[in-house]
């Protein structure tokens, strides 16, 4: 009893992402570190946008935050403020070449032409939520350049599709902040510890259930949804499905990643290819779901199969456990079959 007591007063405080970041690099002979420093540059980001946000309701009241600001950051949004940090801390950490974010139109250079990589943003997800104290988030997806290092990153160095990203994950900024990332070898989760300003690792080997009870999705437009997925949620209604919809794919997404869940994007007669964006909203989340066990799909395709043809792409997405996904796109069969069987008798009938 004593003893116990003891061993867990002698136990370490925990593994911090940077310790687990430098064990996981230590595991590849060849590694050179600049992943490494790619992920921690990024941790750090999230670490200042968490306290932006924390800081938030503050503005007004104390008028503590951005009354120094040169650069009148204080009139501005959060997610241009977010945008703004995440592109500073990749410019300082000298490992990424080049980004493209959900805030600009373009690729930004950051002058380190001799960086391998370039990452592609969302530097805050859940917009709608910024302002009412609701979860949001950072997502992030990570590719090695193939253009030549040292000449200026190009757009084909974001295109090359969900397969070919070496690591992604998001920040969460909810009841705590949390960090997810995978490399393609699992999926981890690091909890911060604001008072000593690390992150440290509370979720290792992230596993989704394969079948859940919650599904994800802006229910009010149900009625314009594609017949599968009205079917989808119908049923999901008649089991009694419990239906969670934050408004922040991030937490959805993490939320159902742990619970075991359904989150659901169609396309929607105003936005007839879906809302999310490939490059940094469907890539990373379906290459972490994927590393977690579950599934996402645009109900045709793998997501991660889907050709990137430009920067701000749009996607259907439907992603969460395996079991919930699978089911949804045998919903898509048929109708596709129903279709065809359709137009199958009409032209009969010709
Ligand atoms: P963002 O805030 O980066 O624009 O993304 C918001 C996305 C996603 O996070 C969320 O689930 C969805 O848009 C909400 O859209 P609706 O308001 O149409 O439901
Ligand atoms: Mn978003
Ligand atoms: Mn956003």
């Amino acid at each position: 009893m004593h003893l116990e007591t003891n061993n867990q007063l002698a136990l370490p405080v925990g593994v911090t992402l940077d310790r687990y970041i430098m064990q996981k690099q230590s595991a590849f002979p060849f590694a050179t570190g600049e992943l490494s420093q790619l992920l921690r540059d990024i941790a750090l980001a999230g670490k200042i946008i968490n306290r932006e946000i924390n800081r938030a309701g503050l503005i007004d009241i104390s008028g503590v935050y951005g009354a120094n600001n040169v650069q009148g950051e204080a009139q501005q949004k959060l997610d241009v403020i977010a945008n703004i940090r995440f592109i500073r801390a990749l410019k300082n950490g000298g490992q990424a070449c080049a980004i493209i974010s959900e805030e600009e139109e373009d690729i930004i250079y950051t002058g380190n032409d001799n960086a391998k990589y370039v990452v592609a943003m969302d530097p805050l997800d859940g917009s709608s939520n910024i302002d009412v104290n609701v979860s949001i988030g950072t997502i992030f997806s990570i590719y090695r350049r193939v253009t030549p290092i040292g000449t200026k990153a190009k757009i084909e160095d974001f295109l090359q599709g969900g397969d070919k990203q070496v690591a992604a994950g998001y920040i969460i900024y909810g009841s705590s902040t949390m960090l997810v990332y995978t490399t393609g070898h699992g999926v981890s989760g690091f909890t911060y510890e604001p008072s000593l300003g690390e992150f440290f690792l509370s979720h290792p080997g992230i596993e989704s259930p394969t079948v859940g009870n919650m599904y994800s999705c802006n229910e009010g437009n149900l009625l314009h949804y594609p017949t599968p997925v009205k079917e989808y949620v119908e049923e999901a209604r008649r089991k009694n499905y419990t239906a969670r919809y934050i408004g922040s794919m991030v937490a959805d997404l993490h939320r159902n990643m742990i619970k075991g869940g359904i989150y659901l994007y169609p396309p929607l007669p105003k936005a007839p290819d879906g809302k999310l964006r490939m490059l940094y909203e469907c890539y990373p989340l379906a290459f972490i779901i994927e590393q977690a066990g579950g599934k996402a799909s645009d109900g045709k395709r793998r997501i991660m199969d889907i050709p990137a043809s430009f920067i701000h792409q749009r996607s259907p997405l439907y992603i969460g456990s395996s079991s919930m996904v699978d089911e949804l796109l045998e919903k898509f069969d048929t109708s596709t079959a129903e279709v065809l069987d359709t137009a199958k008798d009409v032209s009969s009938l010709a």
